[in-house]
């Protein structure tokens, strides 16, 4: 039977790449890439070399496919990205149909760990659960953007026997969590961190992190955020796009 690999590559840096990712790799006969435009294709290169790199012998090829544009201004975000999932549930059918022979492997190359902010695992699932499509499918782990995170500011991601919330900027912008001490958020075009400044945060900052490019802010939040601001809006007029990733920390009130 046709058979699927979900790989987690890590959050950038082609030694976050695992062995059980490499022996992963090395299955498979076409990688699905999707193709989001200007902004990610570094992203794209980034998987190619990883290929390039950890793949012995050439005999796979890479399938790139232009990504459904989500409606991003539709005041309805729930139904915009249920639409766009669903457009991308049938091109993953027919290309699991298409390009994949009977005994055919394709492979997902998927940004730090496939369960952490990554639709993939869903829309798999909805293909098997439509019943048109016969494949088995396995996830490999990843070093995740978190993981990244709180290593290069080498910071444990919990304090003592506590919990550790993680959401969105768009989530957060709707107020910081009010059972939480320590927040990571993802996912943030900037307006999240901006509704946050408050006397009583450490921030503890990364964006491009296992790249090059890789920035890093940590300090009180009051202090830093201008310094972060200034920094996004620099990274972003000079690449063109920014994926950064923060920990929100609660002073200890005494
Ligand atoms: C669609 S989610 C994918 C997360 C990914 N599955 C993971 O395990 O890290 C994209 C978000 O991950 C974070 N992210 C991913 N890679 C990153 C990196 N190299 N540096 C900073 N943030 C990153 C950013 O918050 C970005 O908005």
């Amino acid at each position: 039977v046709k058979k699927l690999l979900l790989i987690g590559i890590g959050a950038g840096h082609p030694d976050h790449v695992t062995i059980q990712a490499i022996k992963a790799l090395n299955q498979v006969d076409v990688f699905f890439v999707m193709d989001k435009g200007p902004d990610a294709r570094d992203l794209t290169a980034a998987r190619r070399q990883i290929c390039e790199r950890y793949i012995e012998g050439s005999a796979y090829r890479f399938v790139e496919i232009p990504d459904p544009r989500r409606d991003r201004v539709s005041p309805a975000y729930r139904e915009a990205v249920d639409d766009w999932r669903r457009q991308r549930t049938d091109l993953y059918e027919q290309l699991i149909d298409d390009q994949l022979g009977t005994d055919g492997c394709g492979g997902f190359l998927l940004w730090g760990d496939p369960s952490l902010y990554d639709g993939t695992i869903q829309i798999v699932e909805d293909i098997l659960a439509r019943g048109n499509s016969d494949f088995d499918y396995e996830v490999i782990p990843g070093i995740t953007s978190v993981q990244a995170l709180t290593a290069q500011h080498r910071i444990t991601l919990n304090r003592v026997g506590r919990p550790v919330q993680i959401t969105t900027g768009r989530l957060l912008a709707e107020g910081f969590p009010a059972e939480a001490d320590d927040v990571v958020v993802m996912l943030d075009n900037g307006h999240g961190l901006q509704t946050m400044v408050g006397p009583d945060l450490d921030i503890y900052w990364g964006a491009y992190l296992g790249t090059p490019d890789e920035l890093l802010v940590a300090g009180p939040l009051e202090e830093v955020a201008g310094e972060i601001e200034q920094l996004r809006q620099e990274a972003k007029t000079r690449k063109g796009w920014i994926m950064d990733t923060y920990l929100l920390r609660r002073r200890p009130r005494h």
